[in-house]
């Protein structure tokens, strides 16, 4: 048992580059209100939350995801124009965003301290601050991967339809988002979520969106 921790401790230090490595104490994530709950999904409302952004256009949304964390992995070690350390924090996101003639990922990482700085130009790293939102949500476990995530949207999608908010069609094959809480190296009791935005379905408790970002 102490043996196989050491060994995976090990194996997650090699392979910090590419996956995601989470540390085993508590990482802080953004805060939300919870406006509305139902057995399979929520509505949450998230204050503005400040972002650091990688666009990638890989082949896969795994191979997206790995490529965008190891860039804004550097960038909380030091590669950034203050050279500061910035504490990891969770979750990752992954928005897929198919548009033509490719899909397209941003690979994001929640920025817990006011003022981030800037990252050094090579990472192609962008700053982003989001305005107030509501997000519905659903949570699966496992590994997030090809093979499940668009699934999991259009569950989502089925349950928001069952529960009519608004007669609003929904349609999130264009954009939705993965919200990823665990370090790879965590085989079992992983938390995912898929995320889209409903800002503006007028849901009670929920404030009208102001302006895209
Ligand atoms: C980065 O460094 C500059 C110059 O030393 C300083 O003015 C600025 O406040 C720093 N920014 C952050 C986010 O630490
Ligand atoms: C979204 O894509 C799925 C499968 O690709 C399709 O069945 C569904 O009709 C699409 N939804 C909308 C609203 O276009
Ligand atoms: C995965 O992350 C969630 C949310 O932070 C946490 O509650 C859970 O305990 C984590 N699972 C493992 C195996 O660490």
């Amino acid at each position: 048992m102490g043996n196989n921790l050491l060994i995976s401790v090990a194996l997650a230090s090699c392979f910090i580059v590419s996956k995601l490595v989470f540390y085993s104490h508590a990482v802080e994530s953004p805060k939300y209100l919870l406006v509305h709950s139902e057995s399979d999904y929520e509505i949450r409302l998230y204050r503005e939350v400040s972002w650091i952004y990688a666009l990638v256009q890989e082949t896969s949304f795994e191979k997206s995801t790995e490529d965008g964390f190891h860039r804004i992995y550097q960038y909380i070690h030091g590669e950034n124009l203050n050279s500061s350390q910035l504490p990891i924090t969770a979750p990752v996101l992954t928005s897929v965003i198919t548009s033509s003639p490719r899909t397209v990922y941003h690979v994001k990482l929640f920025l817990s301290k006011g003022n981030p700085p800037q990252p050094n130009p090579e990472l192609n790293l962008q700053l982003e601050k989001w305005s107030a939102r509501c997000l519905a949500i659903r949570k699966f476990s496992g590994f997030a991967k090809d093979d499940n995530v668009k699934k999991e949207m259009e569950s989502l999608v089925a349950s928001l339809t069952e529960h009519p908010t608004g007669n609003t069609v929904l349609d999130f094959n264009i954009s939705y988002t993965i919200a990823q809480y665990n370090s790879t190296r965590h085989t079992s009791g992983r938390l995912n979520e898929v995320w889209v935005d409903v800002s503006e379905f007028n849901i009670e408790g929920c404030l009208p969106k102001q302006g895209k970002n």
